[in-house]
């Protein structure tokens, strides 16, 4: 996602923490500089320059799905044991907040990290390699944005990023780019619209099992790579190329983000709120 999904799964976990959560990571992510939640998950996608062996723990590649027609992950042989992936990286950040015996530093940087991969993870395209997450499947026509004028249809768009902030902001009626704070204000916005549907009506699938490896994150997987097949590719790559994505593509799909950013919240926090349970504040 881009940084106004990721403020909003952050802003929609915080709704849910428990005071013991609440106080964990209130002391792991304090900070004299104003930085809140939704900041903490972004943070991963600013470090990736920096920090390059980092950049394979946002997504998985499954070898053997093949989108629309095949959609797979198996486990563990879908992430490179040496790079990693975005399942291991959640596991393996689990531990490092879940041990109170790491340092303060690492035990942040594991829950800036977990912030951001929950929300990845529920984005469709970070669990397929086809085409590179779709980053290879381009050019994408977008809000009819003439060729001539450098607009998308004739530039580099991609699908990636059609799913990561184009379908995001026209859902909420937002600019393609905004700046910080009119990003916050937007993400808050739009957690508070999912929390209110959430205490109307929908109740999403909880899984908090962070003693069971990768169970519950294989899960969450293998439901956003289903989407894959469902929804992101289901018109076909043919089609997608020689449509317009901002009209009947992005009416059939909306919901589908919408849904997904309202998951990764709700199951953000439940995960978070069993590692406060079990690595309670020091005090
Ligand atoms: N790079 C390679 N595969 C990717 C994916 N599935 N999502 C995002 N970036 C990627
Ligand atoms: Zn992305
Ligand atoms: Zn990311």
């Amino acid at each position: 996602w881009g940084d106004v999904g990721h403020r909003t799964v952050g802003y929609l976990a915080a709704k849910y923490l428990s005071p013991g959560a609440i106080e964990l990571y209130g002391s792991l992510l304090a900070n004299d500089q104003g930085f809140d939640i939704s900041d903490a998950a972004t943070w991963a996608d600013t470090i990736k320059q920096k920090m390059p062996w980092s950049s394979p723990y946002h997504y998985i590649n499954p070898v053997f799905d093949d989108p629309p027609n095949n959609c797979n992950v198996t486990w563990p042989s879908d992430c490179p044991e040496k790079k990693g992936c975005v399942v291991s990286a959640i596991v393996n950040y689990t531990s490092i907040v879940l041990d109170r015996s790491s340092s303060h530093i690492d035990r942040k940087n594991a829950t800036m990290f977990l912030l951001h991969l929950i929300g990845d993870l529920h984005q469709p395209l970070h669990v397929t390699g086809y085409k590179t997450g779709g980053n290879d499947v381009e050019p994408i026509c977008w809000n009819h944005e003439p060729p001539e004028t450098g607009g998308s249809c004739g530039g580099r768009l991609n699908l990636h990023s059609v799913w990561d902030t184009r379908i995001p902001h026209k859902l909420r009626g937002l600019p393609t780019s905004l700046d910080n704070p009119a990003e916050k204000v937007a993400a808050a916005t739009w957690a508070e619209d999912l929390f209110a549907r959430q205490q109307r009506t929908t109740a999403i699938s909880e899984c908090d099992r962070i003693d069971a490896g990768a169970e519950c994150i294989l899960g969450w997987a293998r439901e956003s790579n289903a989407l894959v097949c469902d929804a992101v590719l289901a018109r076909g790559e043919d089609w997608i190329l020689s449509n317009d994505l901002s009209d009947e593509y992005f009416e059939e799909n909306k919901h589908v983000v919408d849904d997904q950013i309202g998951k990764a919240g709700v199951r953000l926090a439940a995960w978070l709120n069993a590692i406060a349970v079990v690595a309670p504040p020091d005090d």
